[in-house]
């Protein structure tokens, strides 16, 4: 398992006014979009290319194009939904699927309630966005589904993560190559209750409550 704490002053930047609790819903979801672009440009560094031939004004040219078969973005909803729109514009080609997880928050113990992905992963390339890695029960449960459906590389992308979180990814993929985290942002702890801290809140509310 790989992971990425992605340093760049723009990405410190928006991230600090997303975790601003006066950022209201409409900002917060725009951010959001403007972040995930941005960790987009890192985060899809290893996405799968071929050559390409095409005739410019002048000459022929052989470039590059994203190979067969399309990779997938897959948002854990709620809040994962908000970072879709940014991804996609950047891979306006991927296919998408959804899964719905929600944490209870008592035990932190992560439920699927909702899944609606392409029926052939076998091979696939696929990002996963979740804009918080808490205890990281939501994710690792995201990534076993998704590598035994037959996918062979998972990247999940996020904006805010807990030591814990990653140290749990880090023990269940010690070893495994196909998986790898890029996140905007190492937190310090997670408080009490399964609050990443300083954090920004809860994204789902903060986005669609
Ligand atoms: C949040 C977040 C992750 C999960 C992280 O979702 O978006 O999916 O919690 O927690 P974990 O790493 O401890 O599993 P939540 O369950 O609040 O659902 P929501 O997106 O619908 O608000």
């Amino acid at each position: 398992m790989h992971l990425h704490v992605v340093d760049h002053p723009l990405i410190a930047h928006k991230l600090t006014v997303l975790r601003d609790e006066r950022t209201d819903s409409s900002r917060f979801r725009l951010l959001t979009e403007e972040l995930v672009m941005l960790l987009a440009y890192e985060a899809t560094r290893g996405i799968r290319i071929e050559d390409k031939l095409v005739n410019t004004p002048v000459s022929e040219f052989t470039g590059t194009a994203l190979s067969n078969p399309r990779p997938v973005v897959v948002p854990i909803l709620r809040a994962g939904l908000g970072m879709l729109e940014g991804l996609i514009r950047m891979l306006p080609t991927a296919e998408v699927g959804f899964l719905g997880m929600v944490r209870d928050e008592e035990t932190l113990e992560a439920t699927t309630y909702a899944e609606r992905l392409p029926a052939d992963l076998q091979g696939r390339q696929i990002f996963v966005i979740d804009p918080m890695l808490a205890t990281g029960g939501t994710l690792v449960m995201a990534i076993d589904f998704l590598l035994e459906r037959g996918a062979s590389e998972v990247t999940a992308i996020c904006l805010v993560s807990a030591p814990e979180g990653v140290a749990r990814i880090e023990e269940t993929y010690a070893g495994r190559a196909e998986v790898t985290v890029y996140t905007a942002a190492l937190d310090e702890r997670l408080d009490e209750n399964g609050y990443i801290v300083p954090g920004l809140g809860d994204a789902g509310d903060r986005m669609y409550g």
